[in-house]
C-alpha cells in the first residue's frame, strides 16, 4: 500500500500511522462522524454500552431490535463457529417504556442512536413506531427480517416488507431504513420498500445457518437460524456489489462479518453509505470498535481523501 489516492491496490491496514482524521457522513438525516455504525444485537441492549459504543467511536448505534410483545423468554443461545456465529436470539426483554425512557435520554444528550423496531403486525409496528418517535428518536431501523422468530423459516415477501414499511411511514416523520436479508428475491424487496416510503436499506440480517454434531448427529441450537460474522461477509458483498451495478441508487447500510478497518472499505467500495459491525464486537467490544474506527479514519487520512469518494469506486471502474 504506497502512494496516494484509492488505487486498486490500496486498502487499509491495521499497522497504518496513527492520524486521526475525521470522517462526516449523512445517513437517516443523522450525520455521523464515521460511517462505522454499530449494529444491533445483545451488545446494545443497553443504555451503558451504548453510550460507550458511541465514546468508542461509532458513528452511531442501532439498539437491540424493541418488540412491545417479544413472547416468552426462549431458549437463546450464541455458538461461535470457525467462520463467524450462530444465534438463536430473538427480540429485546426490555419494556417499551423503558426503551422511550432510555431513547428520551440519548435524545436530550444528542447522542447518534437508532432505534430498531419490530411487532407482530404491521398496525403494531406503526404504534410502536410512533411511540419511539415520540420519546425523541431521530432516526428508526425497522428489524423485521429476524429469521430466528421462525427458526430460519422466516418468508420474507416484497408483500410483507410492503406492508410494514407502509405503516411506519403513516405514523412517523423520522427517517428510517429497512433491514432486509440477502435471498430470494431481494431486489423486489428492496423496491417494494423504498416504494413504501423507506429511506435507506439495511443488508443484511442473519442468513440461516445451521450447525451438526459429527459425532451424534444432534443439530446443533436445535434447528437453523442466524447465522453472522466473517463468513459471510462475500456473500453481502456481492449483493450490494450485484445491486449496485444493476443500477441500485438507494442508500445502503451494510451489515455482515466486519471485523476490521479493510473490510469497512470494501463495503463502501462497493457502493455501502455506511458499515455496520456487529458479531466482532462479541470479542473486546470496545477495543474492537476503537481499532475499527481508528484504523479507518487514520487509511483515509493516509490517502488524502474522504468517505464520498470510496463510495461506490468498485463499481465506478471498468
Ligand atoms: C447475538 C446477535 C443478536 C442480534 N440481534 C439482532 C437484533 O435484535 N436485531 C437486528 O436487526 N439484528 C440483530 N442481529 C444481526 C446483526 O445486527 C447483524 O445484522 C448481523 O449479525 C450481520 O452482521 P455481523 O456479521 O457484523 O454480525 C444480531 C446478531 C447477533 C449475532
Amino acid at each position: 500500500m504506497t502512494g496516494s489516492g484509492f488505487g486498486p491496490d490500496s486498502g487499509p491496514t491495521s499497522g497504518a500511522a496513527v492520524r486521526s482524521a475525521p470522517a462526516p457522513v449523512e445517513v437517516l438525516g443523522l450525520r455521523l462522524k464515521s460511517p462505522v455504525v454499530v449494529g444491533s444485537g445483545l451488545l446494545t441492549d443497553q443504555e451503558r454500552n451504548i453510550r460507550r459504543l458511541l465514546e468508542d467511536g461509532a458513528g452511531a448505534v442501532v439498539t437491540k431490535t424493541i418488540h412491545p410483545d417479544p413472547g416468552p423468554s426462549g431458549d437463546e443461545r450464541l455458538l461461535r463457529l470457525p467462520t463467524g456465529m450462530l444465534n438463536s436470539t430473538t427480540y429485546s426483554r426490555r419494556s417499551v417504556d423503558d426503551w422511550c425512557a432510555m431513547l428520551r435520554r440519548f435524545a436530550d444528550d444528542g447522542l447518534p442512536v437508532i432505534a430498531s423496531v419490530h411487532a407482530d403486525s404491521p398496525a403494531a409496528l406503526a404504534d410502536l413506531a410512533e411511540r419511539v418517535t415520540a420519546a425523541g428518536s431521530g432516526a428508526l431501523e425497522l428489524g423485521i427480517s429476524c429469521l430466528n422468530e421462525d427458526e430460519g423459516g422466516l418468508e420474507d415477501t416484497p408483500e410483507r416488507v410492503a406492508a410494514y414499511t407502509r405503516a411506519v411511514r403513516r405514523r412517523t416523520p423520522v427517517p428510517f431504513s429497512v433491514k432486509l436479508a440477502i435471498g430470494e428475491r431481494v431486489r423486489e424487496r428492496i423496491d417494494a420498500a423504498m416504494a413504501s416510503g423507506a429511506d435507506a436499506i439495511t443488508l443484511s440480517d442473519t442468513i440461516a445457518g445451521l450447525a451438526v454434531d459429527a459425532d451424534t448427529g444432534e443439530v446443533r441450537l436445535g434447528g437453523a437460524f442466524g447465522y453472522s460474522g466473517p463468513g459471510i461477509k462475500p456473500l453481502v458483498l456481492a449483493e450490494i456489489f450485484g445491486l449496485r451495478r444493476d443500477g441500485l441508487t438507494v442508500p445502503v447500510m451494510a451489515s455482515g462479518g466486519v471485523k476490521d478497518a479493510a473490510d469497512v472499505a470494501e463495503y463502501l467500495s462497493v457502493g455501502a453509505e455506511a458499515v455496520q459491525v456487529y458479531t466482532a464486537l462479541h470479542r473486546n467490544m470496545h477495543a474492537t470498535l476503537r481499532g475499527i474506527r481508528q484504523d479507518f479514519d487514520d487509511w483515509l487520512a493516509s490517502h488524502g481523501g474522504t468517505v464520498a469518494d470510496l463510495v461506490g469506486r468498485s463499481i465506478k471502474r471498468p
